[in-house]
């Protein structure tokens, strides 16, 4: 075994974890950045269409209507301290953006060029919609990322490429750093901290059709919660409207954003009676019940479980120059080329609106509430801060990993210099040591594969877009029965170097149990909001469930717990777009 130690140690190498990296490595501290991947496979590759700042650069525009969108889209579920907090931060961080190298798109001006996206709108959700995605064509999360992974090498941020973190090392005293197995050495190792950072994304390979990366497996929140620490609001899972049928794979809303059209199999932009204001424009959650109801009345294209999105009336200059990913996408995939024919597209999981509960400055709150859990943070998808409450805005994304990526790396940087190394835990990292030693000496009874596969499926069926309680509670005894077939998973006879079976196994744990924790809150939430819709419960309720949801986990049981939702301006509403 072998151990490091730095001052800071941040798990995650996504725009979040490289944000805050790059402020704490700025600040002069030792840094370090442990990843499952090389840096620039961070799941952050692959957003698209923009990243939401109202900078007002293609006509007016202000902090308060991105606020106020915020609020609305998040079906009022949001931190509204934390939601104004974001969007007037958002313009500053997309200058600093800009500063650091990021190379945008621009006006004819020289100005980041901007475009619309879903949900965002000028003059308090009254006026039409405005553009506010800063944009680099279509590889926002591209240009973000390689931007700040050059800074980071610049300020010798120290980088722990394919490893795989298994245990947080909490004691009474706090957070201490992490236990981490080396996929090429095939050993374990312990990373000393003052302070650290979860930046580890999304947890949406949950599901069998997703726009996420295979890493996406929720390692960061699986480990807060086998710690005895809470995840919030676990049942808002977001489906993007627009994935490449059948596989998933992300087609922006930035096409939608360019003037592109959703057409059921009659011919019609469908929309129209879902959200005449908006259009194809309102938000994700508005337009995947859309898309889910055309297929369900037998509208899907030639019978399939799809829609058609169309940009043959844009011409073949905006689609090269502003859409040319999704271009080759659909070219390479699907053998279409947008500008001649429709692009066949569905609903795909895409992003987890709940998580690791934190404050605004990032630190994690042991009981979901007030309480800081000293020494560990957390940022970016894995994090709810809550920006997002019930449903997301395109491109606020990339923005809050940017935004509260960069508070955490500032914020332990101050802290930094005040907090000295816990001592490690002996007897937590002998039980971590067994934990995998057991995993590797058990002969395999049971697949890894096959009982991700059944989850991805059962979660997908009984746990998707459209959720009723009879499905969900199927959905929990399924997942009982999958948790006893993981106890006979085994991988005697394996080689210790690039075990990817083990890497499976370890991901597969956290992903049982964080599909109960997303299943258990959407049992309970009997309302729809947001992305959690429940057809037996078609209402929101504002009465009873204006709250967010905690879930806690002990020896396997789980506790749920609530508590208010911050509201400082915006009182909820109905939604109409
Ligand atoms: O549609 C997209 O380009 C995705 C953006 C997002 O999820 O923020």
């Amino acid at each position: 075994m072998i151990t490091h130690k730095h001052d800071i140690i941040i798990v995650g190498a996504g725009i979040a974890g490289l944000a805050a990296a790059f402020e704490a490595a700025q600040a002069g501290h030792d840094v370090a950045v442990i990843s499952k991947v090389f840096p620039t496979r961070s799941h952050s590759i692959a957003a698209q269409g923009g990243t939401a700042a109202a900078l007002g650069n293609m006509e007016p525009d202000s902090w308060e209507w991105h606020f106020y969108d915020t609020v609305k889209g998040s079906d009022f579920l949001g931190d509204q301290d934390a939601q104004a907090l974001f969007c007037q931060e958002a313009i500053d961080t997309a200058y600093f953006l800009e500063h650091i190298g990021v190379p945008f798109s621009r006006t004819e001006d020289g100005r980041i060029l901007q475009r619309c996206f879903g949900g965002h709108y000028s003059k308090f959700g009254q006026g039409p919609p405005v553009r506010r995605a800063c944009l680099a064509a279509d590889r926002i999360g591209q240009v973000m990322l390689h931007t700040l992974f050059g800074q980071c090498l610049r300020y010798k941020v120290n980088f722990y490429n394919e490893f795989i973190v298994t245990h947080l090392l909490i004691h009474d005293e706090g957070c201490c750093g992490v236990m981490a197995w080396e996929l090429v050495g095939g050993e374990t190792h312990i990373f000393h901290a003052r302070l650290t950072l979860l930046a580890t994304g999304g947890y949406a390979r949950l599901f069998k059709v997703s726009t996420n990366s295979a890493i996406n497996t929720g390692d960061g929140m699986g480990m807060v919660l086998r710690a005895g620490l809470p995840l919030e609001d676990m049942e808002f899972v977001q489906f993007h409207p627009t994935g490449l049928y059948p596989w998933g794979f992300l087609i922006s809303e930035g096409v939608r954003g360019e003037g592109g059209y959703l057409i059921n199999a009659d011919g019609e932009r469908f929309m129209k009676r879902y959200a005449p204001a908006k259009m194809e424009l309102a938000p994700r959650d508005v337009v995947c019940r859309a898309i889910q109801s055309e297929i369900k009345a037998g509208r899907g294209i030639e019978g399939k479980p799809c829609v058609h999105l169309d940009i043959t009336h844009l011409s073949e200059k905006t689609i090269k120059e502003r859409l040319p990913q999704i271009r080759e996408m659909a070219i390479k995939f699907a053998g279409i080329d947008p500008k001649k024919r429709p692009i066949p597209v569905a609903p795909t999981a895409h992003y987890s609106m709940g998580g690791i509960p934190v404050n605004v400055d990032c630190e994690v709150l042991a009981d979901g509430k007030k309480t800081v859990m000293p020494g560990l943070f957390a940022a970016g998808e894995c994090a709810c801060v809550s920006i997002h409450g019930a449903n997301r805005l395109g491109t606020n994304s990339t923005m809050e990993c940017a935004v509260f990526g960069r508070r955490a790396g500032k914020h332990m940087a101050k802290l930094a210099k005040r907090t000295s190394f816990l001592p490690l835990p002996e007897r937590q990292i002998k039980a971590g040591c067994e934990e995998i030693k057991a995993l590797l000496n058990h002969p395999a009874r049971t697949s890894v594969a096959e009982i991700r596969e059944s989850l991805q499926e059962s979660m997908t069926r009984n746990c998707g877009i459209l959720r009723e309680k009879r499905q969900l509670e199927q959905q929990l005894d399924f997942l009982r029965t999958l948790k006893r077939a993981y106890q006979k998973i085994g991988l005697k006879g394996l080689p210790s170097s690039y075990n990817l079976a083990l890497q499976e196994a370890i991901e597969l744990k956290h992903m049982l149990n964080l599909g109960e924790a997303i299943v258990r809150g959407a049992l309970a939430r009997t309302e729809s909001r947001g992305a959690h819709c429940r057809t037996d419960f078609p209402k929101r309720d504002d009465k009873n469930w204006l709250k967010h949801t905690l879930i806690f986990m002990k020896e396997r049981e789980y506790r749920l717990d609530y508590k208010p939702v911050i509201i400082t301006k915006f009182q909820p509403e109905e939604r109409r777009f």
